[in-house]
């Protein structure tokens, strides 16, 4: 192959891991969805996934507060939802109502489940120690629901700038030799 010099401000675009995910807080009684997709598995059980999730946004400032919120992850049905509560704050528009999403109670968290998604995982904040240097959230995911009849969720990885890749084709191969 013979590659060429890639401007570092695009580098995200080749490593956004995906899938998006609606991400649900719940702070003194209201509700909010932010749209998400820098986020990394860090531990197999208790899952933790680490997120990224910048200080301008509502969503910030709610789960500082309550140390709580769901995952929720859409597939590609859902991906207008995506895009429109990814640009709008929840400081200003009601995005359930905006978008038109079903919030369903959780059981172990406040924040709501999105119905509309094949995923949700209620989590907790398990370490924010990154949180003032990096923004980063370490979670806990405390619970687990998924739609069994989506075998294969055509799940939406974001490219940057508005471009998504669909989750596609499964290729099964021992991936440990041993
Ligand atoms: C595809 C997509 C991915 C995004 N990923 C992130 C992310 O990983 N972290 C983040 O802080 N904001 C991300 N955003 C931006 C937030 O969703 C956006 O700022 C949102 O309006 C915040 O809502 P809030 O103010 O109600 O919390 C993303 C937006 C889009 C459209």
């Amino acid at each position: 192959m013979a590659k060429k010099s890639f401007p570092l401000a695009k580098v995200y675009t080749l490593l956004e891991p995906g899938p998006v995910t609606l991400i649900t807080t719940a702070h003194k009684g209201v509700a909010n969805i932010m749209t998400q997709s820098w986020h990394t598995m860090m531990e197999f059980e208790p899952p933790l996934v680490g997120c990224v999730i910048s200080g301008r946004n509502h969503s910030f400032a709610a789960l500082k507060a309550t140390r709580e919120c769901a995952i929720n992850i859409p597939t590609a049905e859902l991906a207008k939802q995506v895009v429109l509560i990814g640009n709008c704050s929840g400081s200003k528009v009601d995005k359930f109502a905006r978008s038109g999403l079903t919030a369903l109670p959780a059981s172990l968290v406040q924040a709501p489940l999105i119905a509309e998604c094949y995923a949700s995982l209620e989590c907790r904040v398990a370490d924010s120690r990154l949180v003032n240097s990096y923004n980063f959230f370490i979670l806990e995911v405390v619970k687990a629901w998924v739609e069994p009849s989506i075998k294969q969720a055509r799940t939406l990885h974001h490219r940057g700038k508005g471009e998504f890749m669909l989750a596609g084709e499964t290729l099964k191969l021992p991936s440990r030799m041993k």
